[in-house]
């Protein structure tokens, strides 16, 4: 089925204009790699309502996949795990252990990161650090499960 994709970058300092908006466009360029349609792209401050807001905006605009980037970290102002957790149906604790796992090979740092993935309404959202290269990356280590998760999810039939 195809994958259209929503894209939320979740930094104060962008929103404000206080410095360009990386991740957002690199998630764009990623997701284009894999031939998905790129529907919706979203730039919100670390405020739980504005992530929710979006996140619920997008997937209820035909998004089936959402990728954030940033606010998971240890900042007081890193939100996205508790703001998505908040509207999702579960989580899929899957990804973000694998997540960790392999980016611990790449930044001892991996180990700060929070990202995860939920299920909100019919979508799929996945949540990954604010470095765009991060995220890149972090997309790149979940990718197999993507097209047969978001089928499930839009309960389109699937073999297994
Ligand atoms: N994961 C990968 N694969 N590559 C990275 O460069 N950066 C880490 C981590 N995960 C990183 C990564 C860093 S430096 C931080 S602080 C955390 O993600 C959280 O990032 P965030 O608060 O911007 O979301």
């Amino acid at each position: 089925m195809d994958i259209k994709v929503g894209i939320i970058t979740i930094s104060d300092r962008a929103s404000q204009g206080l410095y360009d908006d990386l991740g957002g466009p690199a998630l764009k360029k990623a997701s284009q790699d894999y031939e998905w349609q790129v529907v919706a792209e979203t730039l919100v401050a670390d405020e739980k309502r504005d992530i929710q807001r979006a996140v619920l905006e997008q997937i209820r605009s035909g998004a089936n996949l959402v990728l954030t980037t940033g606010g998971t970290g240890v900042a007081l102002r890193d939100v996205t795990p508790e703001a998505v957790r908040e509207i999702a149906v579960r989580e899929l604790p899957g990804f973000g252990e694998l997540m960790r796992m392999e980016s611990l090979k790449v930044t001892p740092n991996a180990i700060l990161s929070r990202s995860l993935a939920v299920v909100v309404e019919k979508g799929l959202v996945i949540c990954l650090p604010g470095k765009p290269s991060g995220a890149v990356e972090c997309l790149g280590f979940v990718l197999g499960a993507i097209p047969h998760c978001v089928e499930v999810v839009q309960e389109v039939p699937t073999s297994c």
